[in-house]
């Protein structure tokens, strides 16, 4: 019996072409309202994830239910859910409001009903008044509202967004971000969204599920996936930390590149002994005069307020971020020593097959 608060279930679903194997026995669900992201880098699985709810893909394995009803043999478009593409694929030939009533005219709805729900859905996506434009007289976060807008109007139980402000420069992005949050909320809607950008991602949603190679390494709130990443790709891909190669003795000392950590730098560790990764944010390290670890700077980028620098420490071979918001700013190839408060440090264990 599946839970009845999940509106999709996704159970052991494979996917294969030739020998890509996209997706490797992921199994995932959804609750009903939720917002839930797919986040992973480019061509890990995230798209035929969707394809395969939304009923474009039929998994080599495994099945999906939606609302209780298993999604076997049922065509998309008989399937509960709404698909909202990367770049928005209007009618040319009709203006807004047709194209957003094209699909409720051929389920046959009645014109009355056709035009209270048009209106209702454009106001929904802040459209108001545009119903008589053709698609080339909208800017793209226009035409992404239509296509929205197009997606929402027969009610769909599940709307999946595949990428749906990667096409639009960022000021647009963050506007719309604004607006989907809103209209999640005002729709009652369940969403499946995919990106591969985690600020996106943690801005969003309720849910994350982090994608690596087709299968799903940690699902949670994106404050625990920030927070409390399971495994260094998680915590490089969400939260951009250094992760940090390092050996433990065992007794509490870490070593990095050859450089004992200060204690106050370490975390309470003492259990682990063997390789480990050290996992630190670039917002919580800083420079030190002394006590820190010894370095280069090689890199320096300048924020506006503050600077991003790569350092990198002596002993290691790849370079470490560091974010200030100080104005005073250190100079390529200068010796730093690059400190960070031991609350702050997450430990992981290294030698998995990941890694
Ligand atoms: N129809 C197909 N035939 C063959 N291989 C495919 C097909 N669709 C996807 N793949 C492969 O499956 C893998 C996952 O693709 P998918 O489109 O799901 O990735 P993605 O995470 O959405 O990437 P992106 O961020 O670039 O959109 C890729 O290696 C891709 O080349
Ligand atoms: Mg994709």
């Amino acid at each position: 019996m599946n839970d009845p608060g999940n509106v999709v279930d996704i159970a052991n679903v494979t996917q294969r072409f030739g020998d890509v194997c996209a997706l490797d026995d992921v199994s995932l669900s959804v609750r009903r309202g939720e917002f839930l992201t797919l986040l992973g880098p480019s061509g890990y699985g995230k798209s035929t994830l969707l394809r395969a709810v939304a009923g474009f893909e039929v998994p080599t394995h495994g099945r999906v239910v939606i609302d209780d009803h298993d999604m076997a043999g049922v065509p998309p478009n008989r399937r509960p859910v709404n698909m909202v593409f990367q770049r928005p694929t209007l009618f040319p030939h009709l203006d807004v409001a047709g194209n957003v009533a094209f699909g409720l005219r051929l389920s046959k709805v009645k014109s009355a009903e056709v035009a209270r729900r048009v209106a209702e859905v454009l106001s929904l996506v802040r459209l108001d008044g545009y119903g008589r434009r053709r698609a080339h007289e909208l800017s793209g976060g226009q035409q992404q509202r239509v296509a929205l807008a197009r997606a929402l109007v027969n009610q769909p139980t599940v709307l999946l967004l595949d990428e749906p402000l990667s096409a639009l420069d960022l000021r647009i992005r963050l506007e719309m971000e604004v607006e989907l949050r809103r209209v999640h909320r005002e729709s009652g809607a369940t969403f499946i969204y995919v990106t591969h950008d985690q600020r996106e991602a943690l801005a969003l949603s309720d849910r994350i599920a982090v994608l690596d190679r087709g299968t799903i390494l940690q699902a949670g709130t994106p404050a625990e996936v920030f927070d409390e990443p399971r495994s260094p790709f998680v915590a490089s891909f969400v939260g951009a930390a250094n992760v940090i190669a390092a050996e433990a003795d065992g007794q509490g000392g870490i070593i990095i590149g050859g450089q004992k950590l200060p204690a106050g730098m370490a975390g309470s560790v003492s259990t682990l002994s063997g390789q480990i990764w050290v996992v630190v944010r670039p917002q919580v390290a800083s420079f030190t005069v002394e006590g820190g670890l010894v370095g280069r700077v090689s890199d320096v980028a300048f924020r506006g307020i503050g600077h991003e620098y790569e350092v990198t420490l002596d002993g290691l071979d790849r370079p470490v971020k560091v974010e200030t918001a100080s104005e005073t700013a250190k100079s390529f190839g200068e010796r730093v020593q690059v400190t960070w408060p031991g609350r702050s440090v997450r430990i992981l264990p290294r030698g998995g097959p990941d890694d």
